[in-house]
């Protein structure tokens, strides 16, 4: 890295964050639609003129908005995902890394303490409101997966599977509709049925999805039929090497003879080059206790440990790699 890239990275935060609390200050809403003054988005917002227009100036110089003469709008993208009540909605992430902006700020407090951050709610209605919060942003960013997902994963027409800590169950939504003879298991905590249930329907898939809530941590996978196939995507990171390891195993065992593990994950490169998904090290910090960042050999190691063959290693995108491992027949 040369000096100059060092000094913009030190700038480089002004953009997310302009982005994070226009998004949360409703902005982007308020622009919907076509040219707005400042004081017409001002008036609408409640906030002062002047303050605005500022802020309106800052979202241009990030490519945000666009400026026309004493007026502004929304550039394309911005209208398209993050405009309240779009279709596509994608606001969700925003509401996710807002969030994680504050833990992020105390990252030389929790390293000294070495105590992840306690969550904020406190009540069981804040509770759910932060877990569908949470998933629906999880359900922007595995959209943006599925092709490369449906790819890695060897799933056929008719298979069952079982979908461990499945978020908002985008893949399982998508494969179904992709699959149309096969049927799917999601499992996630109680809280997130709502999001599941609601997004399948919408999807017309719902008819082939049972939703299952439970602890992946303690609880086994017992149905009344073993699964084709078992995949557990971006959950393997909250837990230590040993619990990762341990719910693999409980994974296997539900899936038959001839069945799969898929286990996708933000890996670590080798020891010299950790890779962009290494950042990631530093959200398992901040939230969770024993949670971290695995590399594919960890990964395959865990997958081995629970008696199963490694067949295949795909990418999914610049920070994310799947892994899947065979069970013997
Ligand atoms: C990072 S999200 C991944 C969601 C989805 N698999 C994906 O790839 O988009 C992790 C999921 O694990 C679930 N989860 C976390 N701890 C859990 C537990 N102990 N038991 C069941 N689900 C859990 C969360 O509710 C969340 O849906």
């Amino acid at each position: 890295m040369e000096l100059d890239e060092l000094i913009a990275m030190s700038w480089g935060w002004r953009s997310s964050v302009l982005m994070l609390q226009a998004h949360s200050a409703g902005m982007f809403d308020a622009l919907a639609g076509g040219r707005k003054s400042a004081e017409e988005v001002a008036a609408s917002l409640d906030t002062d003129p002047r303050s605005t227009r500022l802020a309106l100036i800052g979202l241009c110089g990030v490519g945000l908005v666009e400026k026309h003469g004493d007026t502004f709008c929304n550039t394309p993208v911005v209208e398209r995902y993050l405009v309240k009540g779009v279709p596509e909605y994608r606001g969700h992430v925003m509401d996710l890394d807002r969030r994680s902006l504050s833990n992020w700020l105390r990252i030389q407090e929790v390293m000294r303490s070495g105590e992840p951050i306690p969550k904020q709610e406190t009540t069981d209605e804040q509770a759910l409101a932060w877990q569908e919060t949470f998933i629906l942003a999880m359900d922007g960013i595995a959209s943006q997966r599925v092709d490369s997902m449906f790819k890695a994963i060897p799933l056929k027409d008719g298979d069952r599977f079982l979908d461990i800590g499945c978020g908002p169950g985008t893949y399982i939504r998508e494969f179904l509709k992709r699959l149309p003879k096969s049927e799917a298991v999601a499992f996630d905590r109680p809280l997130s049925e709502r999001v599941v249930t609601d997004t399948a329907a919408k999807a017309g898939v719902l008819d082939r999805i049972t939703f299952r809530g439970g602890d992946f941590i303690t609880d086994r996978f017992e149905f009344s039929e073993p699964f084709d196939g078992a995949l557990l995507s971006q959950v393997i990171h909250i837990l230590s090497a040993g619990q990762a390891e341990d719910l693999i195993r409980r994974a296997a065992a539900a899936v038959r003879p001839g069945g799969f593990v898929a286990v996708h994950e933000m890996t670590l490169g080798p020891d010299d080059n950790p890779g962009p998904g290494a950042v990631f090290a530093v959200q398992m910090m901040l939230g969770t206790a024993q949670g971290s960042v695995y590399t594919v050999e960890e990964i395959s190691g865990m997958l081995t440990a629970a008696g199963l063959v490694v067949e295949s290693t795909t990418r999914t995108d610049e920070k994310s790699e799947v892994v899947v491992g065979r069970k013997g027949m």
